[in-house]
């Protein structure tokens, strides 16, 4: 493969972006070898700077649901931009949009937009600590929220000790604030709260987590998480940046048949531009600035192309609830390829698939949490991704994460996908 101008340009971009990129994961750095300049995608395919094609499983980390550049949001787009880019004042869309979310995630009753995940959960954060008057937090251990402070934390050495930053800059005020529970162990929970009785404004969780690969969580667990909260007076809150309109219209709360009292949003309701959500409940929502004192803004947020993109996107959805049969028939379909590539090689390796959302772990073992994903052999999954790469495709350059179908991908595509999976297992599990 000749990725000659990808290696120039990433050299030039070393010396003006920190590392080369604007966002970390695209280094490629826990796969080895140098990330590729894209410069097209369409329907379910990426082209590279030096042409070369893939069938990509990214879809930029979750955002197009219906593939690259598809044309009704192309259109919408080039329509709302006649108008002009963004005027810092209300406008007709954005009270729509409102409409649409609450109409389906029906835990939401008044929703904020904003410009991103981490800004969605970060204010989310603020609501619930406005809302109970209350500072800390709880989180999963490998869960991830976006880059704010106070979710850059893991589990210290033992359940009830402090946690670790998980990056300098992160200050001991932030680390006292957020407490480290285990997902899918309620009794983790549980002795968090007794240990912080009346400490705790919120619960945050990935009900079905992408970031450690896909795991969801277990029905028991995810119910008894809700009667807790209720009990203990702890807002709920459920980020669904990445499942939110994937693995179902109303996400991971209508899998998994549970309410949250606040939810995050991202990725899909941008449509492909930089948008985030957060909503809930009204009583909670209502003491956001100006309806209360809780303050949070954005010059952006509700920007017009953004808004156009997402209201398409979820419109969209809206007037075809079966893309959901389709996205389940071909992330089935590709799930089965390779559980039978790897019954050919007399190979176990773990898959966890949750509608269009699937990761093949490199351990035998079940994957429940974060201490079962992180038995993964993140090595040999590395030479698995380069295996794939060289083969035309484009799979997440990590482990802990999930490939994303969409419903662009054919099953020309799949069928392709798996026979590069059988020769790329066939290579790295020998
Ligand atoms: C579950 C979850 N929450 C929050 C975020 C942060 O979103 P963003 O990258 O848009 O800030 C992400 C990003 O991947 C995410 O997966």
């Amino acid at each position: 493969m000749n990725t000659e101008k990808s290696k120039q340009l990433f050299e030039e971009a070393k010396k003006f972006i920190p590392g080369g990129v604007n966002s970390p994961v695209r280094a490629f750095k826990s796969v080895g070898g140098d990330p590729l300049f894209i410069k097209r995608g369409e329907g379910s395919k990426i082209y590279d700077v030096d042409g070369n094609e893939f069938i990509d499983y990214i879809g930029s980390w979750g955002p197009h649901i219906f593939g690259h550049n598809p044309s009704f949001i192309k259109e919408a787009l080039l329509k709302a931009i006649e108008n002009g880019t963004s005027f810092g004042a209300p406008t007709e869309l954005e009270v729509k949009m409102a409409k649409l979310i609450t109409e389906f995630v029906p835990s939401v009753e008044m929703v904020r937009m904003v410009n991103s995940g981490t800004e969605a959960t970060m204010s989310a954060v603020r609501a619930a600590r406005g809302y109970t008057g209350k500072e800390r937090i709880i989180k999963f251990e490998g869960c991830y929220h976006g880059h704010a402070d106070f979710f850059l934390i893991k589990a210290g050495s033992g359940a009830l000790t402090l946690g670790v930053p998980t990056s300098p800059g992160v200050t001991k005020g932030n680390v006292a604030d957020t407490l480290i529970a285990d997902f899918n162990n309620i009794e983790s929970v549980k002795k968090l709260i007794k240990a912080n009785k009346n400490k705790i404004a919120a619960v945050i969780i990935e009900a079905i987590v992408g970031n450690m690969g896909v795991v969801k969580a277990d029905n028991k667990f995810i119910k008894e998480l809700r009667t807790l909260c209720n009990e203990e007076k702890i807002v709920l809150i459920i980020d669904e940046v990445m499942t939110g309109f994937r693995v179902a219209k109303g996400g991971a709360q209508e899998v998994l048949g549970v309410k949250a009292d606040l939810t995050t949003f991202g990725k899909i309701i941008g449509g492909g531009l930089p948008v985030g959500a957060y909503g809930g409940k009204k009583e909670i929502m209502e003491m956001i600035a100006p309806a209360g004192p809780v303050y949070q803004a954005g010059t952006l947020s509700g920007n017009p192309l953004a808004m156009s993109a997402g209201y398409t996107a979820l419109s969209y959805i809206k007037d075809h609830p079966e893309i959901y049969n389709q996205l389940e028939e071909k992330s089935a379909y590709l799930e089965k390829g390779i559980k039978e590539n790897l019954k050919k090689l007399n190979k176990h390796l773990s898959i966890n698939r949750v509608g269009s959302m699937l990761t093949l772990f490199f351990t035998e073992d079940k994957v429940t949490d974060f201490d079962s994903a992180v038995k993964s052999d993140t090595k040999i999954f590395g030479k698995y991704f380069h295996e794939m790469l060289k083969r035309g495709i484009y799979l997440p350059p990590a482990q802990y994460e999930a490939f994303f179908i969409s419903t662009a991908h054919t099953k020309d595509d799949l069928n392709k996908t798996i026979s590069a999976n059988y020769e790329s297992l066939k290579d790295v599990l020998r």
